[in-house]
C-alpha cells in the first residue's frame, strides 16, 4: 500500500535563487525502511519538511506538484493534522522538548489535539515503554543526556501515533553508542510496529543493513533509488558526497587480492561479511 507519493514535486524557498527541490516522484510504500542520501545541501532536509507539510505552510517558497501523506494532499491540511500521519524528528532534540518534565513533553502535542485525558495517559505510557525510558517520566529534559533527549523526542512524536516517521540526521549530535542505540530503537520501530522510516543521515554504516531503499539526492534530485546493495555494487557513491561504508571498502579491496572468484559479493555489515568469508573457508 502506497502511503507517501510525491509527483513532481518542486520546491525553491523565498529568497532563494536555485531550486532546492526538481522534478521529485516517489512512492513509498507502507513498512519501507528508506535512507536519504547526499552532499550538504543536496536537499534531503527540504524533502522532509514537504513530508510532514511545514513546506509549504510554514516555510515560504515557490512549490509545485504535490505531495500526498496517507491519502492527504500536504497543501490542503496543515503541519498539525498531517504530524499524526508523518511525525518528524530533527537533528537537535532541544529544538523540540520545552515542558518542565519528559511527561508533559510526550503529551504536549496530545492535548493540543484534545485528545481525553484517559487517552493521552495511555499513549504517553506507550511512547515512553517503547522507547524505553520510562524511569524518565518526570525527569526535567534539561537533565537528560543527548542520547536520551533524542529518546524523548520520538516518544512525543509517537504519542501522536504516526503511520511514518522522519528523522533528520538524528544522531549527528551523539556518541557512536547513543547512536547506535537509537538506531536500534528505530530499526525495532519498524519491524515490530511496522512504522515507516524515511531517515537523513551520514552514518551509512549503521543503518544499512536495515535499510530496505537507499535514495541519493544530489542538487535537488534523486539520483538513484532502489535496493542499497544493488546501488552500492553497481555505483560509486562518492561522487555524489555520499562516503562509502567502510564494509563495502574492505571487501572491495579483499576481493583486489582474492581475485574476481573470490565471491565475496557487496556485504552491508561486518557480520555478512565474516559469514561469507567463513562459508568460503569450508567451501
Ligand atoms: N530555510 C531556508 N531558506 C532558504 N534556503 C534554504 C533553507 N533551508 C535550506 N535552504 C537551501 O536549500 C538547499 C537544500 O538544503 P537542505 O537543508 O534541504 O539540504 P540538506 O541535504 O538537508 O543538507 P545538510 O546535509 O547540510 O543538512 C540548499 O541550497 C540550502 O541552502
Ligand atoms: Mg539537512
Amino acid at each position: 500500500m502506497t502511503i507517501l507519493e510525491t509527483s513532481n514535486l518542486w520546491f525553491k524557498y523565498s529568497g532563494g535563487s536555485e531550486w532546492a527541490l526538481r522534478e521529485v516522484n516517489l512512492e513509498v510504500s507502507e513498512g519501507e525502511f528508506i535512507i536519504l542520501a547526499g552532499r550538504s545541501g543536496c536537499g534531503k532536509s527540504t524533502l522532509l519538511r514537504c513530508f510532514n507539510g511545514l513546506i509549504p505552510h510554514f516555510y515560504d517558497g515557490e512549490m509545485i506538484g504535490y505531495v500526498k501523506v496517507c491519502g492527504l494532499d500536504t497543501r490542503e491540511h496543515p503541519p498539525y493534522v498531517l504530524s499524526q500521519y508523518a511525525g518528524m524528528v530533527f537533528q537537535n532534540p532541544d529544538n523540540q522538548l520545552f515542558a518542565l518534565t519528559v511527561e508533559a513533553d510526550v503529551a504536549f502535542a496530545l492535548e493540543n489535539l484534545s485528545i481525553p485525558r484517559d487517552e493521552i495517559r495511555e499513549r504517553v505510557d506507550w511512547a515512553l515503554k517503547i522507547m524505553g525510558i520510562e524511569e524518565l517520566r518526570d525527569k526535567s529534559p534539561l537533565e537528560l543526556s543527548g542520547g536520551q533527549k533524542q529518546k524523548v523526542a520520538i516518544a512525543s512524536i509517537l504519542a501522536l501515533r504516526p503511520k511514518i516517521l522522519l528523522l533528520d540526521e538524528p544522531t549527528s549530535s551523539l556518541d557512536p553508542y547513543s547512536a547506535k542505540q537509537l538506531i536500534d530503537t528505530i530499526v525495532e520501530l519498524n519491524q515490530k510496529y511496522r512504522i515507516t522510516i524515511l531517515i537523513a543521515e551520514h552514518r551509512l554504516d549503521m543503518l544499512l543493513p536495515y535499510a530496505s531503499r537507499l535514495i541519493i539526492i544530489d542538487n535537488g534530485r534523486i539520483v538513484l533509488d532502489g535496493n542499497p546493495r544493488e546501488i552500492l555494487e553497481k555505483n560509486d557513491v562518492v561522487s555524489y558526497g555520499v562516503s562509502t561504508p567502510r564494509v563495502v571498502k574492505v571487501a572491495t579491496q579483499l576481493k583486489k587480492v582474492l581475485g574476481d572468484s573470490s565471491n565475496l559479493g557487496t556485504p552491508l555489515s561486518v557480520e555478512e561479511l565474516v559469514e561469507i568469508v567463513r562459508r568460503r573457508r569450508y567451501q
